[in-house]
C-alpha cells in the first residue's frame, strides 16, 4: 500500500503465529458475541479480542512460472506483436470489455496516457480526488494540466457528484474518477454531470480490480478505464499498468500515447508528442497468469469487507465502509472513520487499543491531502517553478485549495487491512475487538 504508515503482507506474517484456523465461521460467531462493557481492553492487560492469526499465502506460482516458460521460448520480449502482450490483452477484455486495450508501464502511466489521448492540454482543468495515489494527477500535471480536487462522501470516500458539479468551470475538460480502496464511485451522477457539461470521465481503478457498479465492470463505464499493476495491486507484475477504451474518440490513440507518439498499426511518423511508457514481455506475462487469480481474490475481499462492516454498523460511534448495496467493491483497505463527539478518546488512543486488541489496522491513509504536498503548497512542479501559473491560465492557489470532508476523513478514518488469505473468522474477531473498543469510549 502508498500510505506511509502502512505495513506490508510480509509484515503482517511475521506479526501473525500463523495459526490458520479452518471453516467453522458460524461457531467462531457464536462465541464472539460483543464483549460486556466491562471487559479489559487489551491495552489494559485484558484478553485480547483477535486470537486468530491468517497466514499469507503466496501470490504467484504454477501459473505464472507455466507463462514466463512459454515467454522464454519466444526470439523477442518487446511488446508490439509479443504474444504474453496479447494474452494479456484478451484476458483484460475477458474481465473487462472495452474494445482498445493498451498494456504500459504504471497505473500513472495507464492515466497520464488517458489523459494525452483526451487532448487534455495547457491550462484544461480536470476534477479529481484529493484523497488518493499522486499517480492519479501526474499526467495531468505532464499534459500541463490543472488538477482541481473535489470533496469526498463522508463514508464512501470517494467524489461527492455535488461539489464535482460545483467545481466545474468553461476550463474544465475531464473527471478523473477514483474507485478508492476498490468502492466503486458513483458513476451514473457522475456520467450525468460529463455528459452534461461535455467532459471525459476517466476511472482510476488501480485500486479496484474486479469491483462492479451496479453489476457492471469498472473500467468499462466511463470514457477511458485505468489500471495499475503495481506490487500492492489485486494483482501485479511487480509494475504496470493497463488503459482501455471503447470510445472511438480515445481508444484508437492509446498505443501512440504509451509508445513515443507513434502509430505502429499505420505508421506515419511521430505525429504525437509521448514519451515511453510501454510495458514489456516478462511482465506481460507475469500479469496474464495474475488475472486467471482475480476473480477468486475479488470474491474473497468482496465478502470479507462486507463481513466487517454487517458486523460494525449498528456502533453509533463510527460510520462504516459505505458500498452502495448493488455494487461489489474489493476492499483494497476497509476504512471505517469514528465519530469523534460520540467518544471519549481521540483516533490514535482508539487505533493503539485496537492494535493490541490484535487488529492489523493503522490511522489515515495519505498523509495529507493531495493539495497539502509541499510540491503544490510550493506551485513547483518543473525545476521548482509551475508554467501555466506564471502564464496566468490559470488562478490555481493550491495553498487556499479545501476540501473539509476529505481533511476529517484523514484525521478520523481507520484503516483494517483485508487481504484475500484472510479468514472470515478473523475479520468476525476483528469486529468484535471493534466492538469492545468503541464500547469501552464511548462519550
Ligand atoms: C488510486 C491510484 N491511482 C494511481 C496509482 C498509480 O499507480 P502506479 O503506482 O502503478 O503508478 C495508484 C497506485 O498506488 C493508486 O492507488
Amino acid at each position: 500500500m502508498s500510505g506511509k504508515n502502512s505495513i506490508s503482507r510480509r509484515q503482517f506474517v511475521a506479526g501473525a503465529s500463523g495459526l490458520m484456523l479452518a471453516g467453522a465461521v458460524g461457531a467462531a460467531e457464536e462465541k464472539k458475541t460483543a464483549p460486556t462493557p466491562s471487559s479489559p481492553l487489551a491495552i489494559d492487560g485484558g484478553e485480547k479480542a483477535v486470537k486468530t492469526s491468517p497466514a499469507s499465502q503466496p501470490r504467484w506460482g504454477e501459473p505464472e512460472r507455466k507463462q514466463l516458460d512459454a515467454m522464454l521460448q519466444q526470439d523477442s520480449l518487446f511488446y508490439w506483436g509479443g504474444p504474453q502482450t496479447k494474452l494479456l490483452t484478451e484476458r483484460f477484455q475477458e474481465f473487462c470489455p472495452v474494445k482498445h486495450v493498451q498494456t504500459c508501464s504504471s497505473g500513472t502511466a495507464a492515466i497520464h496516457i488517458a489523459v494525452a489521448a483526451a487532448g487534455i492540454g495547457l491550462g484544461d482543468e480536470v476534477i479529481t480526488s484529493p484523497i488518493t495515489d499522486i499517480g492519479s494527477v501526474i499526467g495531468v500535471l505532464y499534459q500541463q494540466a490543472v488538477p482541481v480536487f473535489a470533496d469526498l462522501g463522508a463514508g464512501t470516500h470517494n467524489l461527492d457528484p455535488a461539489d464535482v458539479e460545483r467545481r466545474i468551470t468553461p476550463k474544465t475538460k475531464a473527471i478523473i474518477a477514483v474507485h478508492l480502496t476498490g468502492n466503486p464511485c458513483d458513476l451514473d451522477a457522475l456520467k450525468t454531470l460529463a455528459d452534461r457539461h461535455k467532459l471525459i470521465l476517466i476511472e482510476d481503478c488501480a485500486q479496484a480490480w474486479g469491483a462492479r457498479y451496479r453489476g457492471r465492470p469498472i473500467g468499462s463505464i466511463g470514457h477511458i478505464g485505468c489500471f495499475s499493476l503495481q506490487d500492492s495491486k489485486h494483482i501485479t507484475c511487480g509494475d504496470g499498468g493497463v488503459v482501455g477504451s471503447s470510445d472511438e474518440r480515445f481508444g484508437p490513440l492509446l498505443q501512440k500515447y504509451a509508445d513515443k507518439g507513434g502509430n505502429r498499426t499505420k505508421w506515419g511518423g511521430f505525429d504525437g508528442f509521448a514519451t515511453n511508457y510501454r510495458m514489456s514481455e516478462p511482465q506481460a506475462a507475469v500479469a496474464a497468469a495474475q488475472l486467471t487469480r482475480l476473480e477468486a481474490i475479488a470474491a474473497k475481499r468482496s465478502r470479507l469487507g462486507n463481513l466487517l462492516t454487517e458486523k460494525i454498523a449498528d456502533l453509533p460511534c463510527l460510520i462504516p465502509h459505505e458500498v452502495h448495496p448493488e455494487d461489489r467493491a474489493v476492499y483494497w483497505f476497509y476504512m471505517f472513520r469514528l465519530r469523534p463527539k460520540s467518544l471519549k478518546c481521540g483516533r490514535s488512543e482508539f487505533v493503539k487499543a485496537l492494535v493490541a486488541e490484535g487488529v492489523h489496522c493503522s490511522g489515515g491513509y495519505i498523509k495529507v491531502p493531495l493539495y497539502g504536498e509541499p510540491v503544490f503548497q510550493n506551485h513547483g512542479f518543473f525545476a521548482g517553478r509551475w508554467p501555466v501559473k506564471e502564464m496566468g491560465l490559470t488562478t490555481m492557489d493550491f495553498t487556499k485549495h479545501k476540501c473539509p470532508n476529505a481533511e476529517s476523513l484523514l484525521a478520523e478514518g481507520i484503516r483494517v487491512y483485508t487481504y484475500e488469505y484472510m479468514t472470515e473468522e478473523y475479520i468476525l474477531e476483528v469486529a468484535a475487538a471493534i466492538r469492545k473498543v468503541a464500547t469501552h469510549f464511548a462519550a
